[in-house]
């Protein structure tokens, strides 16, 4: 289930509300202009390869596309035993920016999304069904926990695709890790 833990920066590890409403937590994420949006997940009848996926959610990448000018798109995938899955935790997980938005579908499974804004974290545990768009320059950074699990597509207007920018802050070292959702 989709949830929001609202942190204060300047004391991370005391969470001052966590939602479960999802309008509710949709309106809260606009205040750093990050879009939420549920989609409804379509039965790939047990077909798991990138191109299957790609194919089944063909329609809203191109809504997504002509929204906002993404030029590519592929599938991002973790599993538990995923032998470099700490070595890519700790790349997503220091705050940094992008100059393209991140856009990312949650096909399967869950992660953490800490947006930086305005004094506050924004903690916000994506699960499958999920639309999030973070705009060009939001400070964030990401916690897919020490077992994860998920399957996203991501879309990107550069072709370099995931560049990252980090800020030297060290925020997420005082939130709780991500353990899965809550
Ligand atoms: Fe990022």
């Amino acid at each position: 289930m989709t949830s929001l833990t609202i942190h204060e920066a300047s004391a991370p590890f005391a969470p001052r509300a966590v939602l479960h409403d999802f309008d509710a937590i949709r309106a809260a994420v606009a205040a750093s202009g990050t879009l939420l949006e549920r989609w409804p997940l379509v039965d790939l009848a047990g077909a798991v390869s990138d191109k299957a996926i790609l194919a089944a959610y063909a329609p809203r990448i191109a809504q997504l596309q002509a929204r906002g000018g993404y030029r590519s798109h592929d599938v991002v995938r973790m599993v538990p035993d995923h032998p470099a899955r700490a070595d890519l935790r700790a790349k997503f997980l220091a705050e940094h920016v992008h100059e393209d938005d991140e856009v990312r579908f949650f096909v399967e499974g869950s992660g953490l999304f800490c947006i930086h804004h305005a004094g506050q974290i924004h903690a916000l545990d994506c699960t499958a069904g999920d639309l999030i768009v973070l705009p060009a320059g939001t400070h964030h950074w990401f916690d897919s926990g020490a077992a994860p699990r998920f399957t996203a597509i991501r879309l990107f207007t550069s072709p370099e695709g995931w560049v990252a920018h980090y800020t030297g802050a060290t925020l997420a070292t005082g939130l709780p890790a991500y353990e899965g959702p809550r």
